[in-house]
């Protein structure tokens, strides 16, 4: 009897954890599913940008804002809540957990420093949250720290050589370009941050292309101007303060830096006779009028509307658990956008493609 008793209090106990394990393997298995289900029913996107006075950021993430209600599906809620790092590293890393913690169950991030994305990685995996990174690229190693990881951008290297290229068309076409008539063209380039990829490439690939070319370039000075306008005009005032009018070329980093090379000759009102060729890259609204009006030579188009699109369908993408085939994505996680050559000649379609 003593015995049966026991029998029947360890069948009990059997029981209890059977019904303990068939729980817990439960629970498991819906922490396990997918951002949708685990994360709420409405997409929720969660944006961090390393500064949001960056003119050609602003215009993508409006477009961005844009597109994402356009994809808005019969029945579900879409939000987007987008943070401002304001330069700062540590400020983006809490900002991505608030993100997080408020509910977001996709997000797009746009680094402070392209270097150091690992804390970000950690708390989104730890969240299973995935992560698109755009316009400032990790690095390699980085991208390949988790699967859930994508970056939407463009390639770099392709925008440095279409400005050289524009460079070399403009002083070909033009002999005027050489002022002094010393068969070299001197020059000055302004920098956007040190260490960000387009920074590197852009500098490096549009002075290769200009050699390339067969143009001889004499270099005056390379000037960092962390893609801000005002930096740059402040940067150029020195530059003319030293070379005068021997500045034949500008070649900016981005269309920002251009125009604020072009506001230091305005605020000294130098004479167009005085004054270099500048070209940019981007094309924001500002570049483009500013190739309207011709004090621009030419800019590169930086497809904000390929970019902004294809970030938001990838977000519908992910949150929706569907096929990433469409996509083609590089290497499985990789969308780059073709830059686009623009000049007085075309510049139009461009004007009009921002308006849409
Ligand atoms: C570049 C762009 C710059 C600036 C920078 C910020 O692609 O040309 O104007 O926005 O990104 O990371
Ligand atoms: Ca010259």
């Amino acid at each position: 009897m003593r015995m049966k008793r026991k029998d029947s209090r360890r069948i009990k106990a059997l029981f209890v954890s059977c019904a303990l394990c068939v729980l817990t393997a439960a629970v498991l298995s819906m922490q396990g599913c997918t951002a949708r289900t685990s994360r709420g029913k409405n997409m929720k996107i969660g944006v961090v940008v390393y500064n949001q006075t960056d003119t050609f950021l602003g215009e993508l993430l409006q477009l961005f804002q844009k597109d994402v209600d356009g994809l808005r599906r019969d029945g579900e809620e879409t939000a987007v809540l987008i943070r401002d790092a304001a330069g700062s590293q540590r400020t983006e890393d809490a900002e991505v957990q608030e993100l997080l913690d408020n509910g977001c169950n996709v997000l797009c991030v746009n680094l402070v420093d392209r270097g150091v994305p690992s804390n970000i990685i950690n708390m989104a995996k730890e969240a299973d949250v995935p992560v698109i990174f755009f316009n400032r690229e990790p690095v390699r190693e980085d991208m390949n720290l988790w699967s859930r990881l994508y970056y939407i951008g463009a390639d770099a290297a392709q925008s440095g050589r279409m400005q050289g290229e524009l460079a070399a068309a403009a002083i070909r076409s033009n002999s005027r370009i050489d002022k002094n008539s010393d068969g070299k063209i001197q020059y000055v380039v302004l920098e956007g941050e040190p260490g960000h990829q387009d920074t590197i490439m852009r500098t490096d690939r549009a002075v290769a292309t200009l050699i390339e070319k067969g143009v001889s370039l004499d270099k005056l000075s390379y000037q960092i101007a962390n893609f801000s306008r005002a930096q740059a005009a402040n940067k150029m005032t020195q530059l003319i303060g030293q070379f005068g009018n021997k500045i034949e070329l500008v070649l900016a980093n981005n269309d920002a830096m251009a125009l604020g090379a072009i506001d230091a000759y305005n605020r000294l009102t130098i004479t167009e006779t005085n004054r270099p060729v500048f070209l940019g890259i981007d094309g924001t609204k500002e570049g483009l009028s500013a190739v309207i009006d011709g004090s621009l030579a030419g800019t590169v188009y930086n497809d904000k509307n390929g970019q902004a699109m294809k970030m938001a369908k990838l977000c519908d993408a992910l949150f929706h658990g569907d096929s990433l085939d469409s996509f083609g994505l590089r290497d499985g996680k990789y969308i780059y956008l073709p830059y686009e050559k623009v000049t007085a000649e075309n510049v139009r379609k461009y004007v009009v493609k921002q308006d849409e």
